[in-house]
């Protein structure tokens, strides 16, 4: 007899991309030049975790007795609070949000999933995903539906969006949605300003074939040249048709991956709604992890309310925002002139290039030590771990990859 459930048997019990970086590390150990583009955490040109000084204070000054106390289940207000700031400041969206801390953006997405969708019905995103999307919806016994994310033209993929969206509907009743905007992990790609109004109008046009809660995932928000909130501003007339979510994290805005400080974040205009949400949501987090680490809610709520740490972080993140974006750039000029497909890149930690063997390309570039992530149709490369020296022989070997990857296939078809 098994130990285990069903469900459970056969789970894996490791990540693919920690399995890559390991080979990496493996490599570099044995003394070979590696580019290691597997993992999403921002590295500084030496290889060294990116943090923050006012951050690190921050944590150090939580008085011992209040971080060691438990947190309210639903977050401190005073953090709460500072959340719907930090993201929705200045909007309308604004006045009518509630928000319970999670742990980081995961536990908001967890949260999310456990509350806008019925058991067996599918959560629905774009083609190219953060894996553990599937990963929550298995856990709780959900599922996922995609749309094509690019179209031929390489922009977001709007017909595909709504029409696949109406089908989704009529089949499930309602839908959980979830953008990852700006800086979509594994693409890199942003909603630009129109493409989010295409979005709005045709989320409105949806809603009337049942309810829809439209999830925006936050994880890379202070990585984006856009206005932050411009996709809130754009949301604001269909608030009253479609339930706004949001998943903050200070997981990359402050780097701080491992406090695991978050939170859901809910725009519901109608009061008497807007407490169900909170309760229903306050109740989740006492079903899954009680509370939060009361220490890293104290310390992100000086960081984003005590104005010397507030203007220390602006600082500080303004720089690493900086040797992100020289690698942005570096990637933009060799890729372009290696003539590699890749969706519209202007920030943030990822992005993927397309290949019609994502599995050859990956092998081809680890071989001349270059580890990339292989998935369907596209390797994702972390320039938030790649210094800015290595991007081009990064570049040269992906593109190696995609060669060898098109030879292949051309030998296939003759
Ligand atoms: C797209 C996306 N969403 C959410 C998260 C959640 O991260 P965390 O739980 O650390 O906030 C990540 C982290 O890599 C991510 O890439």
């Amino acid at each position: 007899m098994d130990i285990l459930i069903r469900d459970a048997c056969g789970r894996p019990g490791d990540d693919p991309i920690f399995t890559i970086n390991s080979l990496a590390n493996a490599r570099r150990a044995a003394g070979m030049k590696v580019v290691n583009a597997s993992l999403g955490a921002l590295l500084d040109d030496d290889g060294n975790l990116a943090v923050m000084d006012a951050v690190t204070e921050a944590f150090r000054a939580v008085p011992p007795a209040r971080g060691a106390a438990y947190a309210p289940i639903a977050g401190d207000p005073v953090y709460l609070e500072a959340v719907l700031d930090d993201a929705l400041g200045g909007t309308k969206l604004r006045d009518c949000a509630v928000a319970v801390a999670t742990p980081g953006g995961t536990g908001a997405l967890v949260t999310a999933v456990m509350n806008f969708l019925e058991p067996g019905q599918a959560l629905y995103t774009s083609s190219y995903y953060w894996s553990p999307y599937r990963i929550i919806a298995d856990q709780n016994k959900r599922t996922v539906a995609t749309f094509p994310m690019f179209d031929e033209g390489g922009k977001f993929h709007l017909a595909a969006f709504e029409s696949n969206l109406v089908e989704l509907l009529q089949r499930q009743g309602r839908a959980l949605v979830i953008l990852n905007f700006p800086c979509h992990n594994p693409t890199g790609y942003t909603l630009d300003e129109d493409e989010w109004k295409g979005v709005v109008a045709a989320l409105e046009r949806c809603a009337k074939h049942g309810p829809i809660a439209l999830l925006v995932d936050l994880a890379y928000a202070h990585f984006g040249v856009q206005d932050r909130v411009l996709w809130a501003r754009l949301l604001e007339p269909i608030a009253s048709k479609v339930t706004i979510l949001a998943a903050w994290t200070a997981s990359k805005s402050f780097a701080q991956y491992g406090a695991r400080v978050g939170a859901l974040i809910a725009a519901v205009p109608d009061a008497d709604a807007r407490s169900h949400v909170a309760n229903a949501m306050s109740y989740s987090c006492r079903g899954s992890w009680s509370n939060c680490n009361h220490a890293g809610l104290l310390a992100v709520t000086s960081l984003l309310t005590d104005p010397s740490l507030v203007s220390r972080v602006g600082k500080e993140r303004a720089a690493l925002v900086q040797g992100v974006s020289e690698r942005v750039d570096a990637f933009n000029r060799a890729a372009s002139e290696k003539g590699l497909r890749y969706p519209r890149y202007e920030g943030g930690f990822f992005v993927s290039v397309f290949t019609p063997n994502a599995k050859v390309t990956a092998d081809v570039a680890a071989e001349g030590g270059v580890y990339v992530v292989p998935m369907d149709g596209a390797v994702r490369i972390a320039l938030c771990s790649v210094a800015v020296r290595d991007v081009e022989m990064l570049v040269d070997h992906v593109a190696r990859g995609i060669a060898a990857a098109e030879q292949q296939a051309a030998s296939a078809t003759a």
